[in-house]
C-alpha cells in the first residue's frame, strides 16, 4: 500500500489586520479581556473582494509552488471550510477554475475540524490508489458569517487560508487519524439560517440567525475534554505516545483551551505552537497556517512527528498523526 507524504505547504492571509483596539471602538470589550480570556491581539479580515475560494486558491498556489508543481499534476483537491462562497456550487470547484486544475474537487464541511476531515479523505484516496496527488486546503472567510453586534463571538474568528499537497509514498507521512462527531451536541455552535432547514427570510435575517451563534462556555468545556482523548488516540493508532509528538498543533480558538491541552497532555506549553495572538481563530485554515508558521521559521525537521487536533461545530473532532517528510526550510 501507498502512503500519503507532504510534498507541499502554502499559506495566504488577507492584508488587512483587526485589532483589538479597533473592536474596542465597535463593542463594549477591551483589550485586556480579549487577551486574558483568549490570548487573541489581532486577525486578519478578507477585502470586499475575496473571498473564500480566492483565499484558498491562493493558498494552494503557494503550495504547488512549494512542491514544484503545477495544476496538471494535482489528480484531487479536497477543501475544508464552514464559510463556503456559497451552499453549491462548492468552494473546491471554484478553487479548481481558479488554479486550472481538472481533477474531482469536493468540499468537507465539519466546521473548525474540517481541515482534519479533509486530511482523511485526501489520505484515504492516495492509500486506496484512487488518487497520486492531492490538494487538500483549509480555507475560511468567517468575518462574513459573524454578527459584528456580538462581542461574545466577533473578537474570536479571523480570515485565512493553508494548503498542503500530499503524494504517494512509500515512506509514511500522514500515520493515524482518529475522527469524532456527536450531533447532540449541535445547538452550541450554529450558523442556523440559510439552509433547508431555516431557509433565508427577512425575518430570520433580522434577527441574525444567518450568523454565528455560540454557547461559549459549553463549547470550551468540550474542546478541553475532547483534544487530550483525540491526540492520545490518535497517537496510539499511530503506535506512538505523547512522548514521541515534536509538536502539538491545535486547533487555533483560544490560548486557554491551547493551555489546557498542554496540562491535560502533561507536556510542556512551548510545544503546543500558537499563533493565535496574531491570527485569531481562522476555523478550518488555522491547523495548515499553524503547520505553515512552523514550516517557515525552520521549526520543522525531516521525522518530526506532529500532533493535530481539531475540534468544533457538529460538535465534531478529530486528531491526525503526520511524520514530517519535507527537508527542513
Ligand atoms: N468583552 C467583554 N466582556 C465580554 C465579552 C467581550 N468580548 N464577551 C463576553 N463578555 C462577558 C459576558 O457577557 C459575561 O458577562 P456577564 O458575567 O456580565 O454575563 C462575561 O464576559 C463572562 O462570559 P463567559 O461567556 O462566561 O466568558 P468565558 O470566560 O467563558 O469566555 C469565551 C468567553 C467565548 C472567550 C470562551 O467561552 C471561549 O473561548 N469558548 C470557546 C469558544 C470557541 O473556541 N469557539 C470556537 C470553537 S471552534
Amino acid at each position: 500500500m501507498k502512503h500519503a507524504a507532504i510534498v507541499g505547504i502554502g499559506a495566504y492571509l488577507p492584508e488587512r489586520r483587526l485589532t483589538n483596539a479597533d473592536l474596542e471602538r465597535m463593542v463594549d470589550t477591551t483589550d485586556e479581556w480579549i487577551v486574558t480570556r483568549t490570548g487573541i491581539r489581532e486577525r486578519r479580515i478578507a477585502a470586499d473582494h475575496e473571498t473564500t475560494s480566492s483565499l484558498g486558491a491562493e493558498a494552494a498556489r503557494a503550495a504547488l509552488g512549494d512542491a514544484g508543481l503545477g495544476p496538471a499534476d494535482i489528480d484531487l483537491i479536497v477543501l475544508g471550510t464552514s464559510s463556503p462562497d456559497h451552499i453549491f456550487p462548492s468552494t473546491a470547484a471554484l478553487v479548481q477554475a481558479r488554479l486550472g486544475c481538472t481533477c474531482p474537487a469536493v468540499d468537507v464541511m465539519a466546521a473548525c475540524t474540517s481541515f482534519i476531515y479533509a486530511l482523511q479523505h485526501a489520505t484515504s484516496s492516495i492509500e486506496s490508489g484512487r488518487a497520486k496527488r492531492v490538494l487538500v486546503i483549509g480555507a475560511e472567510v468567517f468575518s462574513r458569517l459573524i454578527d459584528w453586534t456580538d462581542r461574545g463571538t466577533c473578537v474570536l474568528f479571523g480570515d485565512g487560508a493553508g494548503a498542503l499537497v500530499l503524494e504517494a509514498s512509500d515512506e509514511a507521512g500522514v500515520l493515524g487519524i482518529e475522527l469524532g462527531a456527536d450531533g447532540t451536541g449541535a445547538d452550541v455552535l450554529t450558523v442556523k439560517a440559510g439552509g433547508s432547514a431555516f431557509p433565508a427570510t427577512v425575518e430570520r435575517i433580522e434577527a441574525r440567525e444567518h450568523l454565528v451563534q455560540m454557547a461559549g462556555s459549553e463549547v470550551f468545556k468540550f474542546a478541553v475534554r475532547v483534544i487530550p482523548e483525540a491526540v492520545r488516540a490518535a497517537l496510539a493508532s499511530s503506535d506512538l505516545s505523547v512522548a514521541d509528538a515534536r509538536w502539538f498543533i491545535p486547533h487555533q480558538a483560544n490560548q486557554r483551551i491551547l493551555d489546557t491541552m498542554a496540562d491535560r497532555l502533561g507536556v510542556p506549553h512551548d510545544r503546543v505552537f500558537s499563533n493565535i495572538a496574531n491570527l485569531g481563530n481562522t476555523s478550518a485554515a488555522s491547523i495548515p497556517l499553524a503547520m505553515n508558521d512552523l514550516y517557515t521559521t525552520g521549526n520543522l525537521r525531516p521525522g518530526d512527528v506532529l500532533a493535530l487536533v481539531g475540534f468544533g461545530a457538529g460538535l465534531t473532532w478529530g486528531a491526525a498523526v503526520v511524520r514530517w517528510t519535507k527537508g527542513a526550510r
